[in-house]
Formats: C-alpha cells, sequence, structure tokens
C-alpha cells in the first residue's frame, strides 16, 4: 500500500469510528452528542474520501447506508438454524397450560422464570456477523430458506454494521423484528399521497415492501427501525439467560425493546400481558401480542423445538381487532390525482368498540387477489387508526347470489374515460377539468397538508365547491366574510376568523405552497428541495428539465411533470392570478430554515432540576426549536428527570420515551 493510500486508509478508519459512535448515540441510546449538521459533515466527508478511494470501501463503512446499486433478484439464504414460528395462547387457562406442559417435560414443578415482551408486528429477519461485522441479512422465508436482503438492511439506522465491543463471537446470528413506527408509516403514505402513488394498507405491509426493494436506495428513504429479541443459538454467546443476552444484544449496539420484563412467575406474565394491552393504542408501533420466553438458556436447551415451533416459548394474541358483516355496495372515489378508490360500504358492525361502515378496497388487484364480491359476508379489521380494511370474503357463507365487482369504465364524477397506465395499480381519470378531482384538489390545498388554512377544512370547502364560490384555488382568496355569512351554518365570528386566516396564507413559504399544489410526484420533500435550489416561483415557470435533473433525487418521471405542470397554460393563468390577489410564496430565509438542533423533540419535566429553573430550561427547549408538554402522552420525546421523579418516570419508560436525567439534558442542550 502506498503512503497516500495508507493515510487515506487511516483516515478513513477514524471517520467510520467517529461516525458509527455517533450513530449508535442517535439512534440506539436516543442521546445525541453532536449536532445533525455536524454528524452530516462527517458522512459527507466519509463518502468523498471513499469515492476518491473506492479500494478502501469496507463491509462495515456507515456510507453502506445510503444503498447499492439495484439487484436483478434476491439470492437465497439457507438459515443455519431454521427460523421458528411460535405456538398461540389466546387466555389465561392456555397460559397455564403452557407452563403445565413446561413442568411436565423437565419433570419438575420448580417454578419457572419467563421473559415477556411485545410481540412486533412486523418482519422477522437474520442478520449475520462475523468478527463482528455485518455481513449477511435475510428475511425468514420459509423458515429454511429466506432471502438475501443484506443490502437492504444495512440501510436501517438501528442495524449496527459494526459491533461495539472486545470480545466479539467469531459469528453472531441476531434474530429481530424490523417494523415501521405508526408515525414514520403515516408520514410516509402522506408523502405518497402527495406524490399521488398507491398507499400501503399497514405498517407491516409497508415495512415488507421497504425491505422487499430491489432498489436499496429506496429503502434507505424508508423509516425503518429494528428490535432485536435473540439469536440463532444460544453457544454464540456467553450469557445464561433471555435477560443476559438482551443485556448482551444491547452493549453491542442493538435497540432491545423498553417493554421487554423479567417476570419471576406465569403470574407476573399474565400482569405484564393486561399492561401491554392496555398500553397498546398509545404505543407508536404496531404489536399484536406478547411473547413469553422461558429465562434460563439451559432449561431452553432441554425443553428444545418441535417441528415448527420452540417448547419455550409462547406467543399471546391479543383479541383481534375484527369482525365479519355484510358488503352492500362498492362506492368509487375519485382522488386528487384522478386516482379512483374502490370503497366498500359495509352493513355496520361494532369492531373494538368502533361502528365500521367503510373500509377501503385498495384498488382493482387487491379486490381480485382476495377473491371479494359484492353481497360477500366478509373479515374486516382495524388496526390502530389506520383505515378499516376488508381481510377475506366468508367463502362458507355464500349463497350463489354474490356478484363479481365491476371497476367503472367512465369517471363516476365527470364520466370521462378512465384509463390504467402500464406497470399502475390505479384506475384513473385524466380529465383534468373533473369536478371531483377539483374538489379533492381545493381540499388538499388548503388542508393540513397544504397551507393550512384554519376553518377550512373538508367540510366546508364542500359546501363552498358545491355553491360555486370556490371553484379554483384563487377563488379561495377571494372570500368575504359576507359571502360566507349567507350560507347555512356560518356565523359572523367564524366566517371572519377564516378571512383573516386566509389573509395569514398569502405570505407563505415556497416549499409549502408547491406541495399544496399538488403537482403530480411532487410531494413535501421535493417541494422543499425546489424552494432550497431553485428559491422562486419565477424560477420554477422557466426551469428545463435538464436543470431540474441536477438535482439528486430527482428523476426523470419526476422532472417531467414539474415541467409539464409549469408549462400548462392554465396553471399559468392561475398562478398570476394568485400573484395579483397578494399571494406570495418566498424562500424562507436560510436561518429559519436550517433544521433547529430540537426540532421535532417534545419534553416534559418531572422532579426538580438543580442547575436551572424549570422555566429556564423551557425557554432553552423553546429557543432551540423543542416543545415543552405539560402532560404525557404519545407525543412526548423525551423525559427529563430532576430529582425525586414523580409517577410520569414509569409511565414513561412504559411508553418507551427517552429518559434523560439532568446531566443527560444539560448535555443535550451544551452540545447543540
Ligand atoms: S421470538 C422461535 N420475539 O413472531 C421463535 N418473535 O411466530 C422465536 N415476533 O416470525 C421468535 N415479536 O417475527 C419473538 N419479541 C418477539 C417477537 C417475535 C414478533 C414474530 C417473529 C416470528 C413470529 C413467531
Amino acid at each position: 500500500m502506498t503512503k497516500e493510500l495508507e493515510s487515506a486508509r487511516k483516515r478513513l478508519e477514524k471517520l467510520r469510528r467517529e461516525i458509527t459512535y455517533h450513530a449508535r448515540q442517535y439512534y440506539v441510546l436516543d442521546q445525541p452528542e453532536i449536532a445533525d449538521a455536524e454528524y452530516d459533515k462527517l458522512f459527507q466527508k466519509l463518502l468523498e474520501l471513499e469515492e476518491k478511494y473506492p479500494e478502501l470501501i469496507t463491509d462495515d463503512s456507515p456510507s453502506l447506508r445510503v444503498g447499492a446499486p439495484p439487484l436483478e433478484k434476491f439470492e437465497s439464504v439457507q438459515h443455519v438454524y431454521p427460523m421458528l414460528s411460535l405456538e398461540n395462547a389466546f387466555s389465561d387457562a392456555d397460559l397455564d397450560g403452557f407452563e403445565e406442559r413446561l413442568q411436565r417435560f423437565l419433570n419438575d414443578q420448580a417454578p419457572i422464570s419467563y421473559v415477556a415482551e411485545p410481540k412486533l408486528d412486523g418482519l422477522a429477519v437474520e442478520l449475520v456477523y462475523e468478527n463482528g461485522v455485518f455481513t449477511l441479512g435475510s428475511t425468514r422465508g420459509d423458515g429454511r430458506t429466506g432471502e438475501n436482503i443484506t443490502v437492504n438492511l444495512r440501510t436501517v439506522a438501528a442495524i449496527p454494521l459494526k459491533l461495539f465491543g472486545t470480545d466479539l463471537p467469531k459469528r453472531l446470528e441476531v434474530r429481530g423484528e424490523v417494523f415501521m413506527s405508526l408515525e414514520g408509516f403515516k408520514r410516509l403514505n402522506a408523502e405518497r399521497g402527495n406524490a399521488a402513488e398507491a398507499l400501503f394498507a399497514n405498517p407491516r405491509n409497508a415495512a415488507a415492501g421497504s425491505l422487499r426493494q430491489l432498489d436499496s436506495k429506496l429503502t434507505a428513504r424508508r423509516p425503518l427501525d429494528f428490535y432485536a429479541y435473540g439469536v440463532s443459538d444460544p453457544s454464540m454467546v456467553s450469557c445464561s439467560s433471555q435477560r443476559e443476552l438482551f443485556k448482551l444484544l444491547n452493549e453491542y449496539g442493538f435497540k432491545i425493546n423498553p417493554l421487554v420484563r423479567l417476570c419471576p412467575t406465569m403470574e407476573e406474565v399474565k400482569e405484564h400481558y393486561r399492561h401491554l394491552l392496555e398500553i397498546r393504542s398509545r404505543l407508536d408501533y404496531d404489536i399484536d401480542g406478547m411473547v413469553v420466553k422461558v429465562d434460563s438458556f439451559a432449561l431452553q436447551g432441554r425443553l428444545g423445538n418441535k417441528a415448527r415451533s420452540p417448547r419455550w416459548a409462547i406467543a399471546c394474541k391479543f383479541p383481534a381487532s375484527q369482525g365479519t358483516t355484510r358488503l352492500a355496495d362498492v362506492d368509487f372515489q375519485v382522488g386528487r390525482t384522478g386516482v379512483i378508490t374502490p370503497v366498500a360500504l359495509l352493513e355496520p358492525v361494532l369492531i373494538g368498540g368502533v361502528t365500521v361502515s367503510r373500509a377501503t378496497l385498495h384498488n382493482e388487484d387487491e379486490i381480485k387477489r382476495k377473491g371479494i364480491r359484492l353481497g360477500d359476508m366478509v373479515l374486516v379489521q382495524r388496526a390502530g387508526d389506520v383505515i378499516p380494511e376488508i381481510v377475506q370474503p366468508v367463502l362458507a357463507k355464500r349463497n350463489g347470489n354474490e356478484q363479481l365487482i365491476k371497476m367503472p369504465r367512465h369517471c363516476p364524477s365527470c364520466s370521462h374515460d378512465l384509463i390504467r397506465e402500464p406497470g399502475e395499480a390505479a384506475l384513473r381519470c385524466v380529465n383534468p377539468h373533473c369536478p371531483a378531482q377539483r374538489l379533492q384538489s381545493l381540499i388538499h390545498f388548503a388542508g393540513k397538508s397544504g397551507i393550512d388554512i384554519e376553518g377550512l377544512g373538508k367540510k366546508a370547502m364542500e359546501q363552498l365547491f358545491t355553491e360555486k364560490i370556490i371553484e379554483d384555488i384563487p377563488d379561495i382568496y377571494t372570500l368575504t366574510a359576507d359571502k360566507l355569512e349567507n350560507l347555512d351554518g356560518w356565523a359572523q365570528k367564524s366566517a371572519e376568523n377564516v378571512v383573516r386566516a386566509i389573509a395569514d396564507r398569502k405570505e407563505i413559504s415556497l416549499g409549502r405552497f408547491l406541495a399544496a399544489l399538488g403537482i403530480r410526484y411532487v410531494g413535501e420533500v421535493t417541494a422543499h428541495l425546489l424552494e432550497q435550489r431553485f428559491h422562486s416561483l419565477d424560477r420554477l415557470l422557466e426551469i428545463s428539465k435538464e436543470e431540474l435533473l441536477e438535482v439528486e433525487s430527482i428523476g426523470a418521471q419526476m422532472a417531467n411533470s414539474i415541467v409539464d405542470y409549469f408549462s400548462d397554460p392554465s396553471v399559468r393563468t392561475m398562478l398570476q392570478r394568485l400573484m395579483d390577489l397578494g399571494v406570495s410564496p418566498q424562500r424562507q430565509d436560510t436561518a429559519s430554515n436550517e433544521k433547529q438542533p430540537l426540532e421535532n423533540m417534545v419534553f416534559l419535566f418531572t422532579g426538580g432540576l438543580s442547575s436551572l429553573s424549570r422555566s429556564e430550561a423551557k425557554e432553552i427547549i423553546k429557543k432551540m426549536g423543542g416543545q415543552v408538554s405539560s402532560s404525557l402522552s404519545k407525543k412526548v420525546t423525551h423525559l427529563v428527570c430532576g430529582d425525586k421523579p414523580g409517577s410520569k418516570l414509569q409511565k414513561a419508560k412504559d411508553l418507551g420515551i427517552s429518559i434523560l436525567d439532568e446531566k443527560g439534558f444539560q448535555g443535550l442542550i451544551s452540545k447543540n
């Protein structure tokens, strides 16, 4: 190796060490020590250096997090130890039965200690580490043979590329679950909705779809997370129990679910189950039950496995939020971008305490895949706050009168021919003047993912559109309190408030305005990027495809869509009218554009602080872009724990919220 190469190798090694350290502080320990911008700088340096010396790229380089060139297909992987499934328990009696079987098998009535933890509703994967370096990652597949998704798994920030610690096993096979948080799922779907892409039905499907991308650069953009819950064979580690294993895996750099509990008796297992059931709806990820494992590895070894499941573990499933009812009719809704979505109209049924009378059928392919017919009794499922969906028809209840569901050939709103583009699941109305699309575009423009005009939500917009008061975006800005007051349901005060809210939104950031326009393929992220790169609407009105393609992450499809949009004469007239009405989308000055150090963080305090008063602490948080909450909720991201913390501490732990002591909090605000 030449001198130059040797010194580059050393620099790279140091950079990788630093980046890996800070990534763990951020993703695994939730205790960032440096600002995002500083981290980005280190990362950038690494990328530059690796570009110059590609021969020095290693298997554990954090640069692999951004994804690799697309694959043609996934190779298969044989699991050394099969990935088993679990037997199910549905009641306390089933759990007692489980314990009795264990004691009978062991021929010993002594109490057994268990570890009980949430059963995550994601995807099981196996991660192989050789001498501490992540070298192979695979799906479960049929349990014996899975698919090689290493490049995709490398993009998941919570999966260590290199383990921490010194005495690392030569080979370690870690098992765990890849999942998507509910917040990440909502964000992803909102972004896809804005870009007129098909929505994912639930976080599990979104996680699965993201992991099975042949282009790992796409996976890298998905908010995937990972909790480790075991190893393929305990003899790979020097631990004697499940509990010790969790500690070790955490030291290696894996995230462990904060709701893992050691339960010295079956009674405590049952208690934890009730606790999980109670807090389930407040968690930011889906769980479908609890997994109970015998804690001792010695006992696990004696108990062994059956053909498909281990004897030493069982899954306690939560009662399903499912119900059956009749599919009475199908409605076809026209979305903002012309996509036609079939919606099931159901005979009302109570599921998990909520009356369900509508469920999404997604698209034509989904209806065919599930084989659903009009008049069928169907199994309906509600998961979290996701839109209810039909799981399957109940075939045994068919009487022969059920009818195939026919997709319409013409738009239900404007009667224009519908088309389905090759490779797309969606049926689409392409008439730009379609009233249903125009209404949905207006609702989007004024709504929360648009420019967010308070008081001008879906209902109000539907009314104003039907009354022909607002037919086009510029009409919004011509609204007067007088016009509103003459309509049903409007009082002077609410009318004045809306008019004021509209005026308040005349000055708006360019990114937000662009996202509100609903240009196909341009979601919030791209809109923001366009603001950063091109600065003004005037510039975008003249932009060429070539200029757009120079921006990384803008591809041909997006570039075409943007150029087509801004060169459309009716769009140009509409934008000119908006400007004439005083609407002024501006680039935000860079100071406020830069990510604030505590952005997206919500703090809650418990106990007294010694180095500063609470009001001072709150002041600092707000200045740094964070928020302070007065009560514990899902929104809280950090609990700052002073002297004599109250009951909030345990509750926050249960919710998996990051806990900071005063020193940790000081560290966070001073580092930033
Ligand atoms: S332990 C021998 N722990 O449940 C099987 N599994 O039916 C050991 N799962 O496909 C699995 N959360 O994906 C275990 N905390 C957890 C889990 C968990 C979810 C899934 C896993 C597997 C299925 C087992």
